[in-house]
């Protein structure tokens, strides 16, 4: 239990390094936004697959709420057809380093939206 608390900890401290290597520093800055650190890939496969288990089909729409960078989002806007990947979150940096995400692996042409949303209520 000692030793696997360590080394949970060595390996944050390690990936924590990343942000001080050029090519590392935008994947840390993403998985920071999200945690936890070292499982951008494995948490993005791991979305599409539980959501296509439970039914999701390219053509359906999905709207994904705290969408934040998108970690799941970029599976389901690679996988789900065009138009139909609706993302919000009320964080307009996530939103914005997602748009980033978006253009970097060339899928604006998907035709989705991804918008900052913040609501508010009031009550009487
Ligand atoms: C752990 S992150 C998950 C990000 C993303 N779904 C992913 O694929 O990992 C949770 C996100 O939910 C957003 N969030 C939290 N509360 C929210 C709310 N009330 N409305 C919209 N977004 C919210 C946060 O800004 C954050 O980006």
């Amino acid at each position: 239990m000692e030793v696997q608390r360590t080394l949970r900890q060595l390996r944050r401290q390690l990936y924590g390094l990343r942000a001080f290597v050029p090519g590392w520093r935008r994947r840390h800055k993403l998985e920071a936004m999200v945690g936890p650190l070292g499982f951008w890939n494995q948490l993005q496969r791991y979305q599409l697959q539980a959501t296509t288990h439970l039914g999701l089909r390219q053509h359906h729409t999905l709207l994904d709420i705290g969408c934040g960078p998108l970690q799941g989002g970029i599976a389901f806007i690679r996988y789900l057809e065009p138009g139909r990947y609706v993302g919000v979150d009320c964080n307009p940096t996530a939103i914005e380093t997602g748009h980033e995400e978006i253009s970097r692996q060339r899928l604006t042409g998907k035709n989705l939206a991804c918008w900052s949303l913040t609501v508010s209520a009031t009550t009487n």
